[in-house]
């Protein structure tokens, strides 16, 4: 390959739920070479959950391999790319050892609901004990939960890493001798990955991003420390936990492979990372992505909201160390493409995702059918880990298009629900909604969000904006094109293609009457499991 150009790249590696890629990017957020693969999940039990760290880890050595030899093959030399991001799917939980620098088990994610009982455990001790706030100033009852609340943004739910962790060293014998021993390390996906990219039991760093230490339970939002006191309350040992980083900054460069010594500048959750990529940087902004799950994160600036309605709060992202964050309010939605995933691998109604559009579009209504989503209980706003999945509505005229129109609808309803939510916490009523991810590109789901959701839909041309998160956050921690997160007006250049909109045709009498039958179905599935 002779005569290769030299040009200043962004490379991105997006570490999803059931997918890995690595997108290259250039100063306007052209995508100039990627590589996509997907890994193996793993349900051992109903309701578990789980993948092997170390498949994840090799799928994204393999993509970021063949996006630069993708690259090199458009003419560009690898040494194009000048710095990297990360971004990954949050909660999952990793435990490794120290010593061998191997996984202890597989990795608990984030959909998984076996940690019904260790959740009911620490929710009767805070009840009972409570939580304790200062040395010896314990909260308990409602003011235990709400202390919880104060300090982490989030609920105990089995959703969350602490809970996983606790599972893990509860139940494997291996990881509970690694933490008696000081051998255990634990760390989100990004973690993970970033310590076997800057060389793993050797010279590994062990390190977690702000934005996804808010997920798991430990964190202070606030002052952006470890809680000591969480730390006590679950039962860790300190020496587990990664070391705080920003969400911009060098931690390392890559040990290994064809981008050995290009820097790692940026670590953002994915949802964090779509915010930022749809340059979501300033209070009032929000953004819906549309991947496994749905996450709605509405940008609250220096503020952490806190709800009343069912939301949780998060820090939005860290523009440098020591820098102030900036915080969200999301709404978390568990099942969304997922489902579309279930209407083709498990009933066979299509053979492509991007079928579920056409067979919906096949019919105009789904014929009084209601498809609560609660493959594994229900989040925000609902957070009921007993909920079940419920079709219901059916009758002889049913057939499997109105099962998926009503899948889509099932993503819609979710939506407007946390939309209502933030409307109560915010005293904003969002009038356009932004939204990006795999289900969004197809017209029909975007037609029926605006229809049963009563808003306007708003979907950019350039959807990859989870990827482009990471990668602003990369080129910003090494000024890369003049770029600085702090300073919005320096990426203006970025991403400018257009967007296009859909409106909702439906009257507030048709939303309403869909809206209470959505209602009753919630409350029917509510409680199922005990
Ligand atoms: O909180 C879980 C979320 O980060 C997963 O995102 O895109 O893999 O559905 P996604």
């Amino acid at each position: 390959m002779g005569n290769l150009k030299q040009g200043e790249f962004i490379g991105s590696l997006d570490c999803g739920t059931t997918s890995v890629r690595f997108i290259i990017f250039d100063q306007y957020a052209n995508v100039v070479a990627q590589y996509q693969s997907e890994f193996p999940q793993y349900y051992p039990n109903p309701g578990w959950h789980e993948h092997d760290a170390e498949e994840i880890q090799q799928v994204s050595e393999l993509c970021i391999a063949r996006a630069c030899s993708n690259l090199e093959e458009g003419g560009w030399t690898k040494e194009s790319v000048k710095v990297i991001g990360i971004t990954n799917q949050r909660e999952t939980t990793v435990a490794w050892s120290r010593s061998t620098g191997r996984p202890l088990c597989r990795a608990i994610v984030w959909t998984d609901s076996r940690t019904k009982n260790t959740v009911a455990h620490f929710e009767h001790v805070l009840t009972h004990t409570g939580l304790e706030v200062e040395e010896g100033l314990f909260k308990n009852g409602e003011e235990g939960v709400e202390a919880l609340r104060e300090i982490t943004g989030l609920k105990l739910s089995t959703y969350f890493s602490a809970i996983k962790l606790r599972w893990m060293i509860d139940n494997y014998p291996d990881v509970h001798r690694a933490h008696e021993g000081d051998d255990l390390m634990f760390g989100t996906i990004e973690s993970w990955v970033l310590y076997n990219l800057t060389g793993g039991s050797n010279t590994g760093l062990h390190v977690t991003e702000v934005t996804n230490a808010s997920r798991t339970l430990l964190l202070n939002l606030r002052e952006l420390k470890w809680d000591p006191l969480l730390l006590k309350f679950f039962g860790f040992r300190k020496t587990i936990l990664p070391k705080l980083v920003s969400s911009s900054e060098v931690y390392g460069h890559i040990s290994t492979g064809p981008l050995k010594d290009v820097p790692i500048g940026g670590l953002v959750g994915d949802q964090q990372g779509a915010l930022v990529g749809n340059k979501c940087l300033k209070e009032g902004e929000a953004k819906c992505t549309y991947g496994t799950g749905a996450f709605l994160l509405f940008c609250t600036g220096k503020d952490i909201v806190k709800s009343g309605h069912g939301l949780l709060s998060t820090v939005a992202y860290q523009p440098g160390p020591g820098t102030a964050p900036v915080y969200a309010l999301e709404g978390s939605i568990g099942v969304a493409g997922s489902a579309i995933k279930w209407l083709r691998d498990s009933m066979g109604f299509i053979a492509t995702a991007n079928e579920v559009n056409t067979l919906a579009a096949s019919v105009t209504s789904t014929g009084g059918v209601y498809f609560v989503t609660a493959f594994s209980g229900l989040l925000a706003p609902y957070w009921d880990s007993g909920a079940a999945g419920l079709l219901i509505g059916l009758s002889s005229y049913t057939t499997p298009a109105h099962i998926a129109r009503a899948t889509i609808e099932a993503n819609a309803f979710q939506t407007r629900a946390i939309l209502e939510s933030m409307k109560l916490d915010s005293n904003t009523e969002l009038k356009h909604l932004k939204v990006d991810g795999g289900m969004t590109n197809g017209d029909v789901c975007m037609e029926i969000l605006a229809d049963i959701g009563g808003f306007d839909v708003i979907r950019p041309e350039m959807r990859e904006s989870t990827a482009l998160g990471s990668a602003l956050l990369a080129g910003s921690a090494v000024r890369l094109f003049g770029w600085d997160i702090s300073k919005p007006e320096t990426l203006s250049e970025v991403n400018t293609k257009g967007s296009r909109e859909f409106n909702p045709r439906t009257t507030i009498k048709e939303r309403q009457k869909s809206w209470t039958c959505w209602l009753r179905a919630i409350e029917r599935s509510k409680g199922w499991e005990e």
